[in-house]
């Protein structure tokens, strides 16, 4: 099944709660958090002490997108906040596969993530260790872009590497999706269809995910 994880990044931060309970009330499992340092990527947004209050209040799954440098200093403290998905950028590690195997070890879903610039080739080496990846459909810091179509072939090429190697990690896609393209990202191949602006930057989040959850039952009768 595929699953949609709502970016906290475009709710009002000053009624969290109220929102992520709409979320939940329209079909929601997971929350998906950026946390960008202000030098990885060109912004700041949130950290530790968010994630523990949402841990706190939620039983949703909290997926962490570590937009930061050297985020090996980090990871330690998510899980101890309450992060069960935890994503990594290929770019920002020096040493990938040790980023990876940290994350794991500390039992949560160790995720790798690309920038629309770097090709798929780049985690050859490292997909044996990961539960998922994540592709950039935008350029990371910002929420409310456009997604840059080329991304969308990437997601393809991820998928065939998955089944010509027999591995089972899921593809995750951040970036510009939206209720018009959500049948063409799911076709590509993702598991996992992060969106922000599409639920938060609407005045009725539950019916905006409800929304996305009826795109994704109808894109399924018709594949079959
Ligand atoms: C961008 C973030 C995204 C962002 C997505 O750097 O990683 O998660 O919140 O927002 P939308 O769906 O508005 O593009
Ligand atoms: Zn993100």
């Amino acid at each position: 099944m595929v699953e949609i994880s709502p970016s906290i990044l475009s709710a009002d931060f000053a009624r969290l709660g109220e929102q992520i309970a709409a979320v939940k009330s329209g079909g929601a499992t997971m929350l998906h958090i950026d946390v960008m340092d202000g030098r990885f990527v060109p912004n700041i947004s949130v950290g530790l002490p968010v994630v523990q209050s949402l841990r706190a209040t939620t039983d949703l799954l909290l997926d962490c997108h570590l937009m930061t440098e050297e985020p090996d200093r980090y990871v330690p403290g998510f899980v101890e906040a309450g992060a069960n998905m935890i994503s990594v950028h290929e770019e920002a590690c020096s040493h990938l596969d040790r980023s990876v195997n940290l994350i794991r070890s500390l039992g949560v879903e160790a995720g790798v993530v690309l920038n629309p610039a770097t090709p798929v080739h780049a985690l050859d080496d490292v997909l044996e260790a990961v539960d998922f990846v994540l592709i950039m459909s935008v350029n990371p810091g910002f929420g409310g872009q456009k997604l840059l179509p080329h991304t969308l072939e990437k997601v393809r090429r991820i998928k065939r590497t998955r089944e010509d190697r027999q591995l089972d990690f899921r593809i995750q896609i951040d970036g510009g999706v939206n209720l018009t393209n959500l049948p063409v990202v799911v076709e590509a191949g993702c598991d996992i269809v992060v969106t922000g602006s599409a639920i938060f930057g609407t005045d009725d989040p539950r019916a905006a995910l409800k929304n996305m959850r009826r795109i994704l039952d109808e894109t399924r009768l018709v594949e079959v």
